[in-house]
């Protein structure tokens, strides 16, 4: 199944969850999420992480000065939860418009997770005021018990703590972050208006196998790990099925070729150089092109209250390759869909 249209014309898109990094990797991935979106919420797992409203700021301004100059490009920071988080701050960071959401990382789930939170209960204080002023959260939703089956962490983290959370704080926007699961699909259509779902482009093109494909491929994996083939289809319908619930979010984590492939190697699928090309691609094969633009450019602002971009981007059919690697910070990272292509291309305003 695919659309039968060549070419499409949608308002400019915003990624709602995106890694930059800093230093020299910042100045080699920036240009490429601002090349493409408006707007985006930047991930702050840094070492150390974003934690104070100043250190957004000092963050933000690096990110604008490794664009070139009059980007028109606006960076949404995000305060890292910790345990001690603190109410005030995170209040007036958010009422300077230096916060615009605040990132829930429960410890030892991911990347530059060791700060984050290890109990939702010592954040509450935190959480009722976020919820008071309508600031959002955004949850990386896995528990990390080495118990609990890696592609069941998900799953259970909606039964143990993302359930109980919404019922403690009804009136608190949520955005359930890269979901990976029918589960996740199904509770987020399940909740209120005020609890929303991100997808990356990768989750809604390989399942787990991909890891295995031939041998092992450190480049399909990622956190929270791709799942079964029943759950990227649920993923897929979710993204396609016009819902104001669903929105476009990258979750593009770079990191250097030699770190992911490694005895140990990180998590994280670098896509941001074909973003909106491999979300087309979806939305083309599910016939689903008129509800791109919803997805990429509408129900992620609308969710936040802020305004549509004016800018429009066309796509259109055509041959594109994606190289086998990129160079970036004196190493080179491998690009989601590395050595094929993909069959969208944007074309140049
Ligand atoms: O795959 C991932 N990579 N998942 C995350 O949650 C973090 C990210 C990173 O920062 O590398
Ligand atoms: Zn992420």
């Amino acid at each position: 199944m695919t659309d039968t249209r060549d070419r499409i014309t949608i308002r400019r898109p915003d990624d709602w969850h995106v890694h930059l990094r800093d230093g020299a990797m910042l100045a080699a991935v920036a240009p490429f999420t601002a090349g493409q979106f408006s707007r985006a919420i930047i991930m702050p797992n840094l070492s150390p992480p974003v934690t104070s409203a100043a250190g957004a700021a000092a963050y933000r301004d690096r990110i604008m000065a490794a664009l070139p100059a009059g980007c028109d490009f606006t960076p949404l920071m995000t305060c890292y939860l910790t345990d001690d988080a603190d109410a005030d701050d995170l209040a007036s960071g958010h009422a300077a418009g230096i916060f615009t959401a605040a990132k829930l990382y429960p410890a030892h789930a991911t990347t530059n997770s060791a700060h984050g939170v290890t109990d939702v209960a010592h954040i509450m204080p935190v959480l009722e005021r976020m919820q008071v002023i309508g600031m959002p959260l955004l949850v990386h939703g896995e528990v990390t018990d080495g118990d609990i089956d890696i592609f069941d962490r998900e799953a259970v983290f909606i039964e143990r703590i993302l359930a109980k959370l919404i019922r403690d704080l009804p009136g608190l926007k949520v955005v359930f972050e890269h979901i990976t699961t029918e589960q996740a699909v199904q509770f987020v259509d399940g909740a209120g208006p005020n609890i929303a779902a991100t997808i990356t482009p990768h989750h809604l093109h390989i399942n787990r196998n991909a890891m295995f494909a031939g041998g092992i491929r450190p480049h399909a994996y990622c956190l929270p790990v791709a799942k079964r083939e029943r759950h990227r289809l649920a993923l897929r319908r979710a993204a396609t099925s016009g819902s104001a619930k669903f929105f476009l979010g990258t979750d593009s984590a770079p990191h250097e070729i030699h770190a992911k492939e490694s005895a140990c190697g990180c998590a994280g699928i670098f896509n941001a150089p074909y973003a909106l090309e491999s979300y087309a691609a979806v939305f083309d094969e599910e016939a689903a092109l008129d509800r791109l633009e919803g997805f990429a450019s509408v129900h992620g602002p609308n969710f936040y209250g802020l305004p549509l971009n004016d800018a429009m981007v066309t796509l259109h059919r055509a041959e594109n390759p994606v190289p086998d690697d990129i160079e970036a910070a004196g190493s080179r990272l491998v690009p989601f869909h590395a050595g094929s292509g993909l069959a969208w291309k944007i074309l140049p305003s």
